[in-house]
């Protein structure tokens, strides 16, 4: 299985058609875009600090038909200044493919979008985040994550990590469900 694939089946049946859900990371758009497409009802909110990153974005849905989404020039750890509550979200770390390889998602404000996504998610909804360790900045957001996410309560959440165990450097998941109770 793709590692994308994965990403998507850990949101398989939590999301309703009017959900909102942010995308972290938008890049050059396929997970806004996928985003979109599972509520026609709802919203997605789509952070990405590269305005080539939104441009390329914004071209891919309108070329898609996608008018449900709301792209925010911002780092994602400004989270709580945009969205009050969200269902679902993905983040995709790393650098845009493409584009600038020395913009890749940083540790500290990874860890600060994380703790505050998970804190503004809803009940019942899933934090999707793919890691990439076979560069030094990921490796290290990959061990602080796992470091930061283990600490959840498990009354409440479920994280789940998701690697290939025969390929160490290979990306990998994790996915935080807050439980509905
Ligand atoms: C691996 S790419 C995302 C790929 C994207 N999801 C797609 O479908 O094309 C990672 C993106 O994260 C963005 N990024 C880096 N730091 C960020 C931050 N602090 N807040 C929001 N986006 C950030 C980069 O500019 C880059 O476009």
């Amino acid at each position: 299985m793709q590692l994308l694939d994965a990403a998507k089946s850990f949101l398989d049946g939590k999301i309703k058609a009017d959900d909102t859900l942010v995308d972290f990371t938008a890049g050059n758009g396929h997970d806004t875009a996928y985003l979109c497409s599972l509520v026609p009802k709802g919203k997605v909110y789509a952070f990405d600090i590269q305005k080539e990153a939104l441009e390329n974005t914004r071209n891919l849905l309108s070329e898609k038909g996608y008018e449900n989404a709301e792209l925010i020039l911002d780092s994602h750890a400004n989270i709580a200044k945009y969205v009050s509550h969200f269902k679902c979200g993905m983040f995709n770390l790393g650098y845009r493919p493409g584009g600038d390889k020395s913009v890749t998602t940083l540790t500290e404000s990874t860890l600060k979008a994380v703790t505050d996504g998970i804190e503004l998610m809803e009940k019942g909804g899933v934090l999707v985040i793919s890691v990439y360790p076979g560069h030094a900045e990921g490796e290290k957001e990959g061990r602080e994550l796992y470091s930061l996410l283990s600490s959840y309560d498990k009354a409440y959440y479920s994280v789940i990590q998701y690697k290939m165990i025969n390929s160490p450097t290979s990306p990998f998941i994790f996915a935080v469900e807050k439980y509905d109770k």
